[in-house]
């Protein structure tokens, strides 16, 4: 089978890296791709939200399953345009149609479908500028600090939480009545501050069985100790050494499943990622948010933990068969410390050359911002390579990733070092 694969990051780089080890796989493409995805496959410079584009490439290259590795595409409805066009209806397409991708790209709708569905969040009201007093009395009834978030998709800056009551009004005025994010935040989502630690558990659904995919947590920002502004992430770990099998029954049983039923009952159909994003507060899970695809770098440390072959269960997801698979796990862990740009996440400079990569063993290099010109590999993004090691426990995995790093190299290079200091 010939499969595409939309996205240029490390998530892609991973998918592409485990897709690549399959029988089942014929030809492989990645638009569009990186330098580290452009040694599994072929590369095609063509955006993921260009439906049209693809159309075209999929058509001439026969392709049969295409992931869609970022949110974007989905929640602009790449899934329904292939399902309504006959050239491609017979097509997989690995990820929710438009109308369910909204658990991801409204936090209303999701709200709304977790209280239906009664499963355990944090407690909310939604306003527009229509409604800015009633906004300002809810945070006056609430203890601080206050979660405001944009409705729509913010590039994963529209949450703010906020110490000060009148700070919190005034950017409840400038997102519902300037367009602090743009129409994101036409609509802001006002909840109560869950106090906890976060993880994300991950599952692969054809909308009537899942199967789950091993859990992790990332770091999303900046700064050591975790300071600083927000990021894609910065490094991640798998399994996530502060769980244990009861509390992962109690996400299964008050989360996972509740969400699949809900599916059902609503008739939402849904062939695809689902991320969880978790808080434990006390010994209870509570959801964050939803995602209707998988993290980045989360993926960089999740599927490098599976043994079985991925691409057979992708393919019977769209074959509306997940209930006859199983998975399997290495036992081992997996950790990523992400090499950045300097200056990311603001402001950075792209086409530095990287050096040192070809010395690195015993880790895997997934490239996310990363160039081949003249035969040189260069950075062209503010997340440039994640660095995933295998270890015995967590510990052992990043000390791997981190002995590695010290061999690369490239101007204005950052990284975490604190990968785990708090597990
Ligand atoms: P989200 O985009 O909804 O995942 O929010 C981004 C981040 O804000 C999360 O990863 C949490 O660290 C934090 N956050 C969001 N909602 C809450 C909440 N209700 N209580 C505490 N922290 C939150
Ligand atoms: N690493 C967080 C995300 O992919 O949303």
């Amino acid at each position: 089978m010939n499969v595409l694969i939309l996205g240029s990051g490390g998530r892609e780089h991973a998918f592409a890296w485990k897709i690549k080890q399959s029988n089942l796989l014929n030809k492989l493409f990645i638009a569009p791709g990186n330098a580290g995805t452009a040694q599994l496959g072929v590369n095609l410079n063509l955006n993921p939200t260009n439906f049209e584009a693809l159309k075209e490439a999929v058509i001439n290259h026969n392709i049969k399953l295409v992931v869609v590795g970022p949110e974007d595409p989905l929640v602009r409805g790449i899934h329904d345009f292939f399902k309504h066009t006959k050239e491609l209806e017979n097509t997989i397409v690995i990820g929710p149609q438009k109308y369910a991708a909204q658990l991801e790209g409204s936090k209303e709708f999701a709200k709304e479908f977790m209280y239906r569905h009664k499963i355990p969040t944090a407690a909310y009201q939604s306003f527009t500028k229509n409604n800015l007093e009633a906004g300002y009395s809810f945070l006056e009834s609430l203890n601080p600090p206050y979660v405001l978030k944009a409705d729509g998709l913010a590039a994963g800056k529209g949450v703010l939480i906020i110490e000060d009551l009148e700070e919190a009004k005034y950017e409840l005025k400038e997102m519902l009545t300037k367009q602090k994010f743009g129409a994101a935040s036409a609509k802001v989502v006002i909840e109560e501050f869950l106090d906890g630690i976060e993880l994300s558990c991950f599952v692969l659904t054809d909308g009537d069985s899942y199967i789950k995919l091993p859990n992790a947590k990332d770091y999303k920002r900046i700064g050591e100790g975790d300071t600083g502004l927000n990021t894609g992430g910065m490094g991640a770990v798998s399994p996530v050494p502060f769980v244990d099998k009861a509390f992962l029954d109690k996400v299964e049983n008050k989360v996972i499943k509740p969400t699949i039923e809900g599916l059902k009952k609503d008739k939402i159909p849904y062939k695809g990622f689902i991320f969880f994003g978790l808080i434990k507060v006390g010994n209870q899970p509570k959801v964050i948010e939803y995602n209707c695809r998988m993290g980045d770098p989360e993926t960089e440390v999740v599927i490098p933990r599976i043994e079985t072959d991925f691409l057979e269960l992708l393919i019977a997801t769209g074959n509306s068969e997940l209930s006859k698979k199983t998975i399997k796990f290495k036992e081992e862990s997996a950790c990523t410390v992400m090499l950045v740009s300097g200056g990311y996440p603001e402001a950075y400079d792209k086409g530095k050359q990287i050096f040192g990569l070809p010395e690195v063993t015993s880790s895997i290099p997934f490239h996310a911002g990363t160039i081949t010109q003249n035969n040189q590999l260069l950075t062209n993004g503010g997340r440039v390579i994640a660095i995933t090691s295998y270890g015995r426990n967590f510990k052992e995995a990043l000390q791997k990733s981190y002995q590695n790093i010290t061999k690369i190299s490239f101007d204005g290079m950052n990284y975490r070092k604190d990968i785990g200091f708090d597990l």
